[in-house]
Formats: structure tokens, C-alpha cells, sequence
């Protein structure tokens, strides 16, 4: 059984917290499930980290729904949430036809969509038609352009906003809100506010659930951590120093050995071709 938008409702209602981690295909969903993560997050920060874009404005439809497909394949109990991209719910009818293509062709469980203020409609008619929607507030990639790469709602005027637009997403159906780059004060209260889970990134310790990116937290990336993030491992590093022992390897002939090789052939097949090929003494 896949976890549910309900029992993450149980877990904020027992006051229980829990993480949420990006994945973008088959073998890190694998692991991140094996090692008991509960949600799943296809983010378009993909275009980011896997596309090693400035941004994440470029990523598709397409890209979220095959990557999603990936981590749903590779999952059996996380709740997978498939990040809308870039313009992808700019209206009701196009929400409604890229959302429905996450869940019925990327066999997601959710949706994830940024913004307050004119994307609340669009969530209560998601939400409507039966998809769960999970929302985001505070730093909004997809706005960097418009909002600035840095922490939102640091004055009395932004906080209002930011409180206003979470009470009006979770009025309208959203079953969790992620809060990216804001004051730990003003998330702690956002938390506090709201019945539905909290998940912060950069937004500190007091909200209900954390998100990271996964090669933030596994130290894929050498010294490029956003502040906000903690290298649990520098697996980057590792993998590099595995790719040079197979590249010092091959260049020594000390790979493949007879342990790496195919079986052997039936005695005198070879002898047996070539005299074929070329013929006999050959
Ligand atoms: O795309 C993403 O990874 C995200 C998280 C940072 C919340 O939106």
C-alpha cells in the first residue's frame, strides 16, 4: 500500500514529522524507499540537477511525467508527487490536462503547484475532479525572475501575504503545503496555522515535514550546496573515485578479468569458425 494524503494528515494531527526527497528515476527511488522515505517528489528542479540548467523553466511536461513514471517503477509504498512545471497550470483547462497526464500516463499519486493568489481556483477544481494537489509557497523557482533568488516574506506585508495565500490554499483543497526560503518565525507559525502538513525547505526546524533535494543531501556536486541543504554523504566524490580506478584499470589491462569475462567456448568452436572463415591453418 502506497502511503496516502491522509496519513500524512495523521502524522501532522500526532504532531509526527517526516521527509520528503526529490527523485528523478528508477534506482534513486529505489533507494530513497529502501531507506524509508514516505513521499517522493519529481521536482523540476530536475532541470537544475539533471539537465545542469541555471533554472528550472526548461523542464516538460514530458520530462515530469517519464521521470515520474521512473520513480513510481522503482516504488511500492511512497507517495510520489509530480512537480507541475514552468506555465503548465498557467489556466484551468491546460492544469486540468497536464495534471491529469501526471496521474494517468506518469502514475503519480499527487501533484505539486506553485503559487498563491490566481493558482488557489485551479487547485480547488484539481482538487474537484479528484486530484490530490500539494502547494508551494515562499521562494517559487518558477518566479525566480519576478520574485529574486532569496528568502521571501521577511517584512509584516509579506508574512500577511504568505499567511493569506496558505489559509486560502488549504481552504481549497491543497493536502500540504511546501514552504521554500522563508523566515523559520513566520513557518513555525504558517505550521501552527494550518491543519495540513508543512514541509520546509530553508524554512527551519518547526514545520511538520522537511524536503531536500537528493543530490544536495548526497553530496553529488562538488561545493555547490545550497545553504539550506546538509550533505549527509559525499557520494559524488566516491563516484569519482570509483570512475578513475576503472579508467587507471582499463588503461592497465587489469579490467575485464577471467571473472568479468563471458564463459568459454566449446572446445574447438573457435578453431572450427575461423577454419570455416578462412580455412583450414588459418
Ligand atoms: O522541484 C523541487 O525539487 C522542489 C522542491 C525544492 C520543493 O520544488
Amino acid at each position: 500500500m502506497r502511503t496516502t494524503v491522509f496519513d500524512l494528515a495523521k502524522l501532522k494531527s500526532e504532531g509526527r514529522r517526516f521527509p520528503m526527497l526529490t527523485a528523478y528515476d528508477y534506482s534513486s527511488a529505489l533507494i530513497a524507499e529502501a531507506a524509508g522515505v514516505p513521499v517522493l517528489l519529481v521536482g523540476d528542479s530536475m532541470g537544475n540537477v539533471v539537465h545542469g540548467r541555471g533554472d528550472t523553466l526548461s523542464v516538460t511536461v514530458d520530462d515530469i511525467v517519464r521521470a515520474t513514471q521512473s520513480v513510481v517503477r522503482g516504488t511500492q509504498t511512497a507517495l510520489v508527487v509530480a512537480d507541475m512545471p514552468f506555465l503548465s497550470f498557467r489556466d484551468e483547462a491546460t492544469a486540468i490536462a497536464n495534471a491529469g497526464r501526471m496521474m494517468s500516463d506518469g502514475g503519480a499519486g499527487a501533484v505539486k503547484m506553485e503559487g498563491g493568489g490566481a493558482v488557489v481556483p485551479i487547485v480547488r477544481r484539481l482538487v474537484d475532479l479528484g486530484i490530490p494537489v500539494m502547494a508551494h509557497l515562499g521562494f517559487t523557482p518558477q518566479s525566480a525572475g519576478t520574485i529574486g533568488l532569496k528568502v521571501q516574506a521577511k517584512d509584516a506585508e509579506g508574512a500577511r501575504a504568505l499567511i493569506a495565500d496558505a489559509e486560502a490554499l488549504q481552504a481549497a483543497g491543497a493536502f500540504a503545503l511546501v514552504l521554500e526560503l522563508v523566515p523559520a518565525q513566520l513557518a513555525a507559525e504558517v505550521a501552527r496555522r494550518l491543519t495540513i502538513p508543512v514541509i520546509g525547505i530553508g524554512a527551519g526546524p518547526e514545520c511538520d515535514a522537511q524536503v531536500q533535494v537528493w543530490h544536495d543531501l548526497l553530496g553529488l556536486f562538488d561545493g555547490r550546496s545550497p545553504r539550506h541543504a546538509k550533505r549527509y554523504a559525499e557520494i559524488g566524490r566516491a563516484m569519482r573515485e570509483a570512475v578513475a580506478a576503472y579508467v587507471g584499470e582499463v588503461e592497465a589491462g587489469a579490467f575485464p578479468t577471467d571473472a568479468q569475462s563471458s564463459r568459454k567456448m566449446e572446445d574447438g568452436a573457435l578453431d572450427e569458425a575461423l577454419g570455416a572463415i578462412y580455412g583450414k591453418g588459418a
